[in-house]
């Protein structure tokens, strides 16, 4: 609306009814536009209105859906929901951010942020609802697939440990059955067992060398700049850091090339991203900075990642590196500090973290220094891993 409108309404009080029909139009081309589905009920759930958003979303024409129930659009186990629903919008509540799942025409289930909103008569009284429906089931699958990454990760390192570990007692076990064997008083019947149990150890070695041999595959050190696989995860957070309300700043000094396990620190740095994300629930402030550190320029990069976010107390400061310690309950798993802990110090690197809970200043920071000398060098031209 137009300064000029607002103020032919003050002092009228009351719209002219060319101007009434144009807002109506305007509201009306508003609702038509938006990328989220716009739904009107009345209080009986009885469907009113229906946007071309919520054609697209949920696959009904609104020729075919309004004058239907709103329960065609809740799934069977959750048609409870309405009736909390309708309740609170009966006492003029507002319902706001509600995330829920709703079926398509086609049957598919939609993961949905609603904010539902009483609509009242020119009484005043509760005549019916307007529902906002946001479509978020591409940011729960992109939810779910990092949680998803983070286990396998630590799965695949659990089980590259345990298959190391196993590997060296496997192979004394071999050698002294075979020496066994060899053992003049041993007759022809326990021979024959001491070859079958050789046989089973031998597949009980093949499986934890293929197991370690399939780490060392992915875990093979490239050379490549950390600033830029720094904004290829923000690239990959772009999206949700943008819906979070988060403004990301970024002080890269001129290119650092390291020769780095590019998974390990890609793991790394969305591991720190997404934790910030997590700690900015109503948006804030995300600074990113890369930097040579180190008297000569050789030394090493000093990564640096702060957020204006709840920030960590004094006592859980202590915690957070802990295998399985998380504050997020279902939503976190805690290995995510763990495991960026390990793998900083794989490449020879550190990890330091400062937090404020300060209600005027609060935020965390981490820093991590990565030096150009870790031993990784090697590696990346044998394409082995030493960890024998
Ligand atoms: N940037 C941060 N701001 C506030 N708290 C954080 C931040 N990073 C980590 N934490 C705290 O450390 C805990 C452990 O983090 P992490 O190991 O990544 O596990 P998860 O994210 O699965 O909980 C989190 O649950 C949270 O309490
Ligand atoms: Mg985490």
């Amino acid at each position: 609306m137009t300064q000029d409108n607002e103020s032919k309404e003050k002092s009228s009080g009351q719209l002219l009814p060319v101007d009434a029909a144009r807002a109506n139009s305007l509201l009306a081309a508003i609702v038509e536009s938006s990328d989220d589905a716009i739904i009107s009920k009345d209080l009986d759930g009885t469907i009113t209105s229906w946007n071309a958003a919520a054609e697209r979303i949920f696959g009904f024409s609104s020729e075919e859906i309004v004058g239907k129930s709103i329960l065609t659009l809740i799934p069977e186990d959750l048609q409870d929901e309405e009736k909390t629903i309708i309740a609170r919008l009966r006492r003029g509540e507002r319902i706001e951010h509600f995330e829920t799942t709703r079926v398509a025409k086609s049957g598919k289930l939609l993961s949905l942020s609603l904010t539902i909103s009483p609509v009242r008569d020119a009484s005043g009284t509760v005549v019916g609802a307007s529902k906002i429906a946001r479509d978020i089931s591409e940011r729960k699958e992109f939810e779910r697939r990092l949680v998803e990454t983070e286990k396998i990760v630590a799965t695949g390192r659990m089980a590259a440990t345990i298959a190391h570990e196993i590997n060296n007692p496997l192979e004394a076990v071999v050698n002294l059955i075979y020496l066994a064997r060899l053992s003049p008083t041993v007759n022809e019947q326990v021979r024959e067992y001491l070859r079958l149990a050789e046989q089973e150890i031998e597949r009980v070695s093949l499986i934890a060398r293929q197991t370690l041999g399939y780490f060392r595959e992915t875990a093979v050190p490239v050379d490549f700049p950390v600033s830029v696989l720094l904004d290829e995860v923000l690239t990959v957070y772009g999206a949700k850091l943008a819906y979070s309300g988060i403004d990301v700043h970024r002080d890269y000094q001129p290119a650092q090339r390291l020769t780095m396990r590019k998974g390990e620190l890609t793991q790394l740095f969305s591991n720190l991203v997404a934790n910030a994300i997590d700690a900015m629930p109503l948006g804030g402030d995300l600074s990113v900075s890369v930097a040579p550190e180190g008297q000569s320029p050789e030394d090493g990069v000093r990564v640096q990642m702060a957020d204006t976010g709840t920030g960590i107390s004094e006592e859980l400061l202590e915690k957070i590196f802990e295998p399985f310690f998380t504050t997020k309950e279902q939503r976190g798993t805690g290995i995510g500090l763990w495991l960026s802990r390990q793998f900083v110090e794989d490449h020879r690197g550190s990890i330091a973290v400062t937090s404020s809970t300060d209600v005027e200043d609060h935020g965390t920071t981490f820093r991590i220094f990565l030096p150009y000398a870790n031993g990784l060098m090697q590696d990346a031209v044998a394409g082995e891993r030493g960890n024998a």
